[in-house]
């Protein structure tokens, strides 16, 4: 699954993904979102935005479609009838929220429902830097709903690989992950992805890299596996933002 948005870099990297796509032929999965700028109002300016971006990508219908973040002159509803209808019209195959609320995630849900679609993902902000959706909701309703969450700068935009922590405790959080990184002869990237991982069945990280070397390294995380004790150690030393 690869991730990205016709906000990013002006959908330059729409282009750059589905020429990438073309060119490996492998199958993969394209996940794109839709951003509700404040002068988009109306389902027809949904359906030209999706249209750009299945244009930019070079495919005639999308894996994944998001919302890419609530804030928005119409309500998250107005957005899920149209992901319902690109749905229906064979555009996208599967919808999306991101930067959304537990209650949020219960209205998309509610209103794709209407139409027989169910709410697929649920992106936001997770990494041992940043656990608030453990606490906020999010991953409950991921959990109660059997919805996917993806969790977006899951090495906190790098900080957490590369080694040196700054910030008051962030040392112990840097020193723990490398003591688990060094007996499990894995980096402290991984020990971070896989810990992220071991948080729910329903948890997909989405590591962002430019370097091959760092794609590799990351999808390695996949086979570590960590023990309870490692686990509990890294608790510790990062423990959950309390619910508000
Ligand atoms: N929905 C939203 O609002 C939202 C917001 C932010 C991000 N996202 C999505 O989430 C993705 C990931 O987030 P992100 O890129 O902001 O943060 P991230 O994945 O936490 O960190 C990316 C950074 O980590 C470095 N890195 C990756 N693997 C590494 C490794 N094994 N060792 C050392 N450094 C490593 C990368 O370096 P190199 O580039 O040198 O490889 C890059 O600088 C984005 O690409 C985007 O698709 C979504």
């Amino acid at each position: 699954m690869f991730d990205t948005a016709e906000a990013y870099n002006a959908g330059r990297p729409e282009i750059a993904l589905g020429q990438a796509a073309r060119a490996d032929g492998r199958p993969v999965l394209l996940a794109s979102k839709f951003a509700p700028f404040p002068y988009r109002v109306s389902t027809a300016q949904f359906a030209s935005a999706l249209d750009k971006t299945l244009e930019r990508l070079g495919r005639d219908c999308l894996g994944l479609y998001y919302l890419h973040f609530p804030y928005s002159v119409r309500g998250v509803g107005t957005w899920m009838t149209a992901m319902a209808g690109a749905v229906k019209a064979g555009k996208i195959r599967a919808v999306g929220i991101s930067n959304c609320t537990g209650a949020q995630m219960r209205k998309a849900a509610g209103v794709l429902a209407r139409y027989g679609v169910p709410l697929a993902a649920s992106q936001v902000h997770h990494s041992l830097l940043h656990r608030k959706p453990e606490t906020d909701g999010v991953l409950e309703a991921c959990r109660r709903m059997d919805v996917a969450l993806v969790a977006y700068r899951p090495l906190g935009g790098g900080a957490i690989s590369a080694g040196s922590l700054a910030g008051p405790g962030r040392s112990a959080l840097a020193g723990t992950l490398a003591e688990v990184a060094a007996t499990r002869n894995a980096t402290a990237a991984q020990v971070a992805l896989a810990w992220l991982l071991k948080r729910d069945d329903h948890v997909i990280a989405i590591p962002g890299a430019t370097r091959p070397e760092h794609v590799r390294e990351n999808a390695g995380a996949l086979l570590l596996e960590l023990s309870e004790e490692e686990l509990a150690a890294i608790d510790r030393v990062s423990a959950p933002a309390p619910a508000r």
